[in-house]
């Protein structure tokens, strides 16, 4: 089981630049199967979410051609309609049954795997109850849904719970249905914008996205172009604390701050000096910062991404900070070794612990439970002083390309051992 090995504690130096983003990826990949053109996408990200969401596109029946970051894809016909091998790594796998719904008529798929955040298995009721709304036909058996519908009909649904997949996999399904959709209570994270945008230039009806309520006008077909993956926000905000966390001056490049705004807000609030452009931030070494209590939301609220790279930061930081995971349950459970590393951290509930800062960390070995858990065990070991082991390093290679080799060039003591 390959690991992590880090020497704390480390100050870094440099540039780095920020990578696609694996859930902008992750969309547009689905978005494939609307149409029988090829399509180019540009800025992929080379982590293993996205590999195996190539390789399910693959079992459908696309042509792909890999070069670097530039994938091309055409599925000229679809040649299955079931997702059930490749299902259970990829939670987010669920996206591709409405694209594959509209395209072909119908989808069978396993209750999807892949992230342990979440209650036990993460609940799907949301994308079952909104293709019924289309006028599908939703049948389960032995843990296998198949949902079949001639032709999707445009109808309005309002979604219960706020979902990001939810509701780029229903906007995806009505964009070849019958007539007008209107989706309420839509998520409006910037990835959905930069899809429907896409969308919209290959002749999709889209309008409102980015905002909670959806209009969605169906159109016979849609063709295909080039789609270039915008920064990973979450990826950019992660080292933004890390910079801050190790009290380093760094520039993240290549990154959208204007996606950030509530981290770059809370900075400035809490004396993190920093400077941003449109496609830059650079953090200037704090040496010391005040706490601040955060409550993760949907965008632009704070995003529960970032939740653990903030706890760890948050242990840094001079006073109280509240950290209150709303959106996960589970999401929390690292906080139990950063308490085994010296931070004072107190859990009231599943979703709520309480962070006394600053503290010193000492160096564990630690298992990364996902893979946010995981980059935020990364740099609490930057911070610890001594040796940090991580394993399971799998979790953090799904949503973070090379991440170890571009942190040893901006000074990280940090080793992978196979
Ligand atoms: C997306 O997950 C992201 N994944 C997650 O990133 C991110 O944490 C999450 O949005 C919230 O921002 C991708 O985009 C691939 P949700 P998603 O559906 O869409 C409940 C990462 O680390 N829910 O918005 O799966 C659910 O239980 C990943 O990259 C239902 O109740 O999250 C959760 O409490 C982790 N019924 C809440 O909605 C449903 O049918 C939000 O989940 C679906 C979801």
């Amino acid at each position: 089981m390959a690991k992590f090995i880090i020497e704390g504690p480390s100050h870094l130096t440099g540039d780095i630049a920020v990578k696609g983003a694996k859930n902008s990826a992750l969309k547009i990949l689905p978005a494939a199967l609307l149409s029988d053109e090829k399509i180019t996408i540009k800025n992929l990200p080379k982590i293993e979410d996205v590999d195996l969401a190539i390789d399910l596109l693959e079992v459908l029946g696309a042509e792909t051609r890999r070069d670097g970051d530039v994938l091309e894809v055409q599925i000229k016909e679809i040649k299955n309609v079931e997702l059930n091998s490749l299902a259970n790594k990829l939670r987010a796998s669920i996206v591709f049954t409405g694209p594959l719904l509209a395209r072909a008529g119908e989808v069978t798929f396993p209750h999807p795997g892949g992230c342990v955040i979440g209650a036990g298995t993460r609940p799907i009721d949301l994308f079952l109850e909104g293709f019924k709304a289309l006028g599908a036909e939703v049948t389960e058996s032995n843990g296998y849904y198949s949902i079949k519908a001639k032709k999707l009909k445009g109808a309005e649904y309002f979604f219960t719970t706020v979902s990001v997949t939810g509701t780029e996999t229903l906007m995806m399904a009505a964009v070849l249905a019958d007539g007008t959709t209107v989706l309420k209570n839509c998520a409006c994270e910037p990835e959905i914008s930069a899809l429907a945008d896409y969308l919209n230039r290959q002749g999709a009806k889209i309008s409102g996205a980015g905002t909670p309520t959806m209009t969605i006008n169906g159109v016979k077909k849609i063709s295909a172009g080039i789609f270039t993956i915008i920064p990973d926000r979450i990826e950019a905000g992660t080292l933004a604390i890390l910079a801050a966390a190790t009290k380093s001056t760094l520039t993240m490049t290549d990154c959208r701050p204007a996606h950030l705004e509530i981290l770059l807000n809370i900075f400035k609030k809490i004396g993190i000096k920093f400077e941003a452009g449109a496609d830059y931030l650079k953090i200037f070494a704090p040496d010391k910062f005040r706490a601040y209590s955060i409550k993760t939301h949907e965008y632009p609220g704070f995003p529960t991404d970032l939740q653990s790279p903030y706890t760890v930061l948050a242990t840094q930081a001079s006073g109280v900070s509240i950290i209150h995971e709303t959106i996960y349950d589970r999401r929390l459970l690292y906080t139990d070794m950063l308490a085994q590393m010296g931070a004072d951290i107190i859990m009231c509930d599943p979703h709520r612990v309480v962070v006394n800062g600053p503290t010193k960390l000492y160096g564990r070995k630690l298992t990364s439970p996902d893979l946010r858990a995981g980059i935020a065990m990364i740099i609490a070991g930057l911070i610890a002083e001594g040796k940090t082991e991580i394993d399971n390093i799998y979790q953090i290679d799904r949503g973070y390309e090379n991440i170890d080799s571009r942190l040893r060039a901006l000074g990280a003591k940090i080793a992978r051992l196979e």
